[in-house]
């Protein structure tokens, strides 16, 4: 299991400079006001994996407005061994270390972080579009086939060309040319996700029940991106005069979503808001059991606010739920009594960006 042993925020949103240590991996509650600076903790672990924000596309609003650079660490304990991460902004340049050495990629860091996080944001997994939905399950797809990065970017950069060669009205055997090689990526990303939402939707389908009863039949389903029984290859070349039309490439692995159905429905359609958040949180949680089980990883759970988002009985089963997945926690709350955790539990008040 990956956890946090040692954590260091600086520069980061109303936090004045944490430094924070993990003797072991009991769930870990961060109290305090509205405003106190929970989220940031959070957003800051998140950001050191992920390179993104869970909460805000613009990176400079996430840096102190006093100070010039945000910069995160952690100590990470995974299944490769002992991993020290890195995570620096100045002036809009990135800068990221690991072990010691500059790391070119997010995606090094991400793959010796895995981190899960469930806010009030999480709900756009259901109800945007399929983006949202083809990131969560690539997420699941990387660490499960770590060749499945390389595909996806051989396929995104592909995609472009095709893409920019349809924009700028090159003929037709000059756009065709890049088929071969998006459909080799293509064949790669598919088999990937097609492997771990197989697997994932079996998760789902047996612990979705533990979580809610109103989640007792629901299934998940891939949904390639074009016609399950076209060729991929003649789709293209058939569609390249509409493609040209358009400007841009129909179908793909591009095009990918995943389909959420309860009692014989869209189960968009027939949820309540509170039920679709508990789904977005099931999802979440499969995806940390899954990964226990198939790679003996689980990622870390990051749980914003779950009063806010839970009645007091549901709460209640996700916390009864969470020792299963063997996993690292961190929660986040303005009250300590709305989430009853045990004894091992470790507690941090927050007050005005401080820690107490
Ligand atoms: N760039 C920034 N520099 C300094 N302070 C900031 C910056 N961005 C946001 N803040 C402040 O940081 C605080 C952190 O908010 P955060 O969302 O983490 O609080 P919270 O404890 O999660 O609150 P809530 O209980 O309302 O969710 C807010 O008071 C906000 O005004
Ligand atoms: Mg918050």
């Amino acid at each position: 299991m990956a956890h946090i042993s040692r954590l260091t925020l600086m520069g980061l949103r109303n936090l004045a400079s944490i430094e924070l240590t993990f003797e072991n991996t009991a769930p870990v509650l961060i109290t305090g006001a509205n405003g106190a600076g929970k989220t940031a903790i959070l957003e800051g672990i998140h950001l050191l994996a992920s390179g993104r924000s869970f909460r805000e596309s613009r990176l400079q609003r996430l840096q102190q407005w006093q100070a010039d650079q945000v910069t995160l660490f952690a100590e990470v304990e995974n299944r490769q061994g002992s991993q020290q991460l890195g995570w620096q902004r100045h002036k809009s340049e990135t800068q990221l270390r690991l072990n010691g050495e500059n790391a070119r990629a997010q995606a090094e860091l991400a793959w010796h972080l895995p981190v899960q996080i469930f806010s009030p944001e999480s709900h756009d997994l259901l109800i945007n579009g399929p983006s949202e939905r083809r990131r969560f399950c690539d997420w699941g797809a990387f660490y499960q086939h770590p060749p499945f990065l390389l595909a996806w970017r051989h396929y995104q950069h592909a995609l472009r060309q095709r893409n920019h060669a349809l924009r700028q009205g090159a003929p037709d055997k000059e756009v065709a040319l890049w088929h071969q090689p998006l459909w080799q990526a293509a064949e790669q990303v598919d088999a990937a996700r097609q492997d771990y939402c197989t697997a994932l939707s079996a998760t789902v389908a047996t612990f979705a029940p533990q979580i809610s009863d109103s989640l007792s039949d629901i299934s998940l389903s891939y949904h390639r991106g074009w016609k399950a029984e076209e060729d991929l290859l003649d789709t293209w070349t058939q569609q390249l005069e509409h493609d040209r039309q358009l400007g841009y490439t129909q179908a793909g692995p591009h095009r990918a979503d995943l389909k959420l159905r309860s009692q014989g429905r869209d189960a968009l359609s027939i949820f309540s808001r509170g039920q679709q958040k508990l789904l977005a949180l099931t999802l979440m949680l499969s995806q940390a059991k899954l990964l226990s089980e198939s790679i003996n990883e689980s990622p870390i759970l990051l749980l914003d606010d779950l009063p806010a988002e839970l009645d007091a009985a549901h709460r209640q089963r996700v916390l009864a739920v969470l020792p299963q997945l063997n996993t690292q926690v961190f929660l986040t709350a303005t009250d300590a009594n709305s989430l009853p955790l045990n004894a091992m539990s470790q507690h941090w008040q927050l007050n005005q960006g401080r820690l107490e």
